[in-house]
């Protein structure tokens, strides 16, 4: 191994994973080495770049904590996060499409009933959120469970405002046994990714935006289903087309239809005009 040279060093390093190593390791390493090395070679990397790099690396590692994690927000806004969601999904055509899971889920948010009330005193065009959770053979799935979780009308999630209570706009809620949901909400707006760290130095060195399209995040789930994390987004959003994290699937973009009915508002206790939404999942059996 003395002469290794650009032609033989990737084979040389591929030589020494182990074959006793674990066979799936084995092919990750492998494909790691290889691409990682026909990346330097193809772009011809510079030692001052290849140092910019590592330099880089270690400064997402001293933003990551266990609440905000830069590390996914590159592999997000890199598109990777959502080609391993797509490969996670394949064969899965009749389930509803998967999106990403976002750093502001918060587990435990609390209960409120079927039918029952996000938009507390909250500011923002009042919103009807309604459909049907089946299986992907269209039947029921009776009694999922739904954590829904979303922004503010300034455009911030509960976590990252102070102003806001720690569970502003966060709920959980059980499907009907027809498999039927509703909840009243706010329509969510627009925001931008974290920006004050290496991933937005990168957008910004990109010349690319850090906005996503405003969206309702969902995880959905039920006894002998797969879980689903999921988003829906209002169709007519401004950067429907341009989402800086790559979330947005055409069957996931939504008509938040606008109702003018006092009657209509009132039975669900909120405030007319307001908005509709009709969304239907599909769970995937395990
Ligand atoms: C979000 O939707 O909450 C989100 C997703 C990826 C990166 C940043 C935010
Ligand atoms: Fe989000």
């Amino acid at each position: 191994m003395r002469n290794v040279t650009e032609d033989t060093l990737t084979q040389a390093v591929l030589e020494t994973i182990s074959k006793d190593a674990d066979p799936r390791f084995q092919e990750i390493m492998t494909g790691l080495v290889s691409h990682l090395h026909a990346f330097a070679l193809e772009t011809n990397l510079s030692k001052e770049e290849w140092l910019d790099a590592i330099e880089f690396l270690y400064q997402t590692g001293k933003k990551t904590t266990r609440n905000r994690n830069e590390f996914i927000l590159l592999s997000d806004t890199l598109g990777l996060s959502s080609m391993v969601d797509m490969i996670s999904s394949r064969g899965n055509d009749d389930a509803t499409d998967v999106s990403v899971l976002g750093p502001f889920y918060i587990e435990g948010a609390p209960f409120i009933k079927n039918g029952g009330d996000l938009i507390a005193d909250n500011t923002g065009q009042h919103t009807l959120v309604k459909g049907r959770i089946s299986s992907t053979d269209g039947s029921p799935v009776p009694n999922a469970l739904l954590d829904v979780w979303q922004n503010a009308e300034n455009g911030k999630y509960s976590n990252e405002d102070p102003e806001q209570d720690d569970n502003n706009l966060r709920a959980r809620l059980n499907a009907a046994e027809d498999g039927s949901y509703s909840f009243t909400t706010i329509r969510p707006t627009p925001y931008t990714v974290p920006e004050d760290g290496p991933a937005g130095v990168m957008l910004e060195a990109m010349g690319r935006h850090p906005w996503r399209p405003a969206h309702i995040h969902f995880k959905i789930s039920a006894d002998g289903f797969q879980d689903l994390i999921t988003e829906i987004y209002p169709d007519d959003d401004e950067y429907i087309d341009a989402d800086a994290v790559f979330g947005v699937r055409d069957s996931l973009a939504v008509s938040f239809k606008p109702v003018a009915s006092e009657e209509d508002a009132a039975q669900y206790g909120i405030k007319s005009p307001f908005l509709t939404v009709e969304y239907d999942f599909r769970l995937r059996p395990v």
